[in-house]
């Protein structure tokens, strides 16, 4: 039927995503013997997570008393109280193998003088169940690990053999007749082919949509890619109204100043010169969680104590802190705050405003990786073949709040414990079943009808109006009407792409035109998730705070939003209880109680 020529490959399992989970995905699954291949976008080095800059939590002890329970806690309470407790369990406890075992791989950390990996301190991470001082937990590489971390995951999945297909587009995934999910059909941007993967395993490892607005830390990658796939093939997406806003975003670029920053001693004036931390957070101040911090930062400039002109930014202080330590601890953002805002480091404060960072929300996993839906009453039902990790998921470690230095570890553990899972699924060479012709015919014709796009509007403008309008609509602080403005201006945007997006080159080789009109498809669908989902939620948590309600609601709220697509502007709405119980019996569940810092 179709004008396109098909290259057919047949694996064990793929996984969709080059960076930190799925490069740990990719590698667990070739060193168990199954035939594996990694489709992603970019070259793996150059994926998001070579970004991450301040570390990698786990409670090593070694700069001081630790224990995993106190992580598991801190979690928990981070998350105000929508994590599920048995995968942060699972998180917290394995996050100690999971770091020997990056060492042994070959990750290059930074070392103490005794050579122990070093352990700095981030935010709302402490010790003796939140009651002792802050603990240095977070383990780095000076401020690039992520960077550390990504060049020796895709060294050691090569090692192991894994098949890489570089600057590979996903367009869909496949089914068979049954729903079961069967492979991706993906493009080759370099060559213009189409290829179908067929797998009995897809692991989705694509990363978060930051992108969906004006000013993020993310990479202009991070679309969402597995997201989108997932909307349409019928299945939900959790939490998406959780977005986190980084502290300390560079004023104008958005660009990422680490959290390890204020770990190694920096910290927040306003205009007055004054720690305005010490008001908001009394006993952890400028390493309170990231919501408070950003919360408390955009408390000062809404009321006018912010720096600079507009009074609409906050000063980051690490000139106290020496040249020696800036150049050993924190050389990165020593350069990015130097060529991104014209700063030396060593003389004067950053200019930083809180910035889009992170998605807490994602697509639904069990602590195994395994995808899940709502079916027949059943919150957990597992959509065979289908499995997703690091912030393309949501497990849920991080709940309503992510801590800092827990996404990178979330990577390697559930990247780690998908391959584990998937080991246990697919035997090696089991035959494969068909695909429904209708599901490629669908991926076939979406992408067809967007090369063909004559509409009168280019996507560069699309996209601005979305990332305006969620920049606006909903932000750091969000009510009611502002974000019920926000649908309202949303699906317009969305009705403008579907009736008047222009593409204008039909070619297939280097497309970049197609790619990113692809790529505002799959974040258009979850903006309007996340605004919808966030005007529903109809109490503050977390990352999610209303102005016009300004409590949490446990009594109707701690549960899991779900939200399925149903039409290009229709979103339908329903929930998954929080999991609050423990996986055994090595930590008691922690019950709800007001999260002060
Ligand atoms: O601030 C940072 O270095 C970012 C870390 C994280 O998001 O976990």
């Amino acid at each position: 039927m179709s004008a396109y020529e098909i290259v057919h490959h047949e694996y064990d399992a793929i996984v969709v995503g080059a960076g930190g989970a799925g490069l740990r995905a990719t590698l667990g699954l070739a060193e168990a013997g199954l035939k594996t291949a990694n489709i992603t976008k970019l070259f793996p080095t150059r994926s998001h997570t070579v970004a991450a800059q301040g570390g990698i939590s786990a409670a090593l002890g070694n700069m001081g008393r630790d224990d995993w329970r106190w992580h598991f806690y801190d979690t928990v309470k981070g998350s105000d109280w929508l994590g599920d407790q048995d995968a942060i369990q699972y998180m917290t406890r394995e996050a100690i193998p999971a770091i020997i075992e990056l060492e042994h791989y070959g990750v290059p950390f930074s070392r103490t003088p005794e050579g122990k990996i070093y352990q700095r301190p981030f935010g709302g991470m402490t010790t003796e169940f939140g009651k002792g001082p802050p603990a240095q937990r977070t383990c780095a590489a000076a401020d690039r690990t992520g960077h550390a971390m990504l060049h020796t995951l895709y060294q050691q999945s090569l090692k192991c053999k894994a098949q890489f297909y570089i600057e590979y587009f996903a367009l869909d995934l496949l089914t068979d007749d049954d729903g079961s999910i069967k492979g991706v059909l993906a493009w080759d941007m370099a060559t213009g082919q189409l290829h179908r993967f067929r797998a009995h395993l897809v692991i989705l490892a694509t990363g978060g949509y930051g992108r969906a607005y004006f000013s993020a830390t993310s990479a202009h990658t991070c679309t969402g890619d597995g997201g989108g796939m997932v909307l349409r093939a019928g299945l939900p997406l959790q939490d998406l109204e959780f977005v986190q806003f980084h502290p300390t975003g560079i004023y104008g670029s958005g660009c990422l100043i680490t959290e390890g920053a204020r770990g190694e001693g920096g910290y927040l004036t306003n205009k007055s010169g004054e720690r305005f931390m010490e008001r908001y957070a009394p006993s952890v101040k400028d390493l309170a969680p990231r919501d408070m911090v950003s919360r408390a930062m955009a408390t000062e400039i809404r009321e006018g104590r912010g720096v600079g002109e507009e009074a609409d930014h906050i000063h980051l202080h690490l000139e106290h802190l020496g040249p020696e330590v800036l150049h050993q601890r924190l050389p990165g953002i020593s350069e990015s705050a130097k060529i991104f805002a014209g700063v030396d480091v060593t003389k004067e404060p950053i200019p930083v405003v809180p910035t889009v960072h992170y998605n807490m929300g994602g697509i639904p996993t069990l602590w195994t990786g395994e995808v899940v839906t709502k079916r027949d009453g059943n919150p957990d039902s597992v959509v065979p073949g289908l499995m997703a990790v690091g912030e393309a998921a949501c497990v849920s470690v991080h709940g309503a709040n992510r801590l800092g230095s827990n996404s990178l570890l979330d990577l390697v553990v559930f990247g780690r414990a998908a391959a584990i899972r998937a080991a246990e699924l697919v035997k090696p060479d089991t035959p494969h079943k068909k695909i429904s012709g209708a599901s490629e015919e669908r991926a076939l014709a979406r992408l067809d009808g967007f090369r063909n796009a004559k509409g009168g509007t280019p996507t560069a403008k699309i996209r601005l109006d979305m990332q305006k309008t969620m920049q606006k609509h909903c932000a750091v602080f969000r009510d009611g009407p502002t974000m019920q403005e926000g649908v309202v201006k949303l699906k317009e945007v969305i009705n403008n792409y579907r009736e008047d997006v222009r593409v204008s080159d039909r070619g297939m080789v280097w497309n970049s035109d197609l790619v990113e009109t692809l790529e505002l498809d799959n974040l258009l669908g979850q903006a309007l998730l996340t605004i919808v989902g966030a005007e529903n939620r109809k109490e503050s948590r977390g990352a999610h705070a209303r102005d016009d309600i300004k409590d949490r609601n446990d009594q109707e709220w701690m549960k899991h939003t779900l939200a399925w697509r149903t039409g290009d502007t229709e979103v339908n709405i329903d929930f998954r209880p929080v999991h609050l119980q423990p996986l055994d019996s090595e930590v008691e569940h922690i019950p709800p109680v007001a999260r002060k810092y």
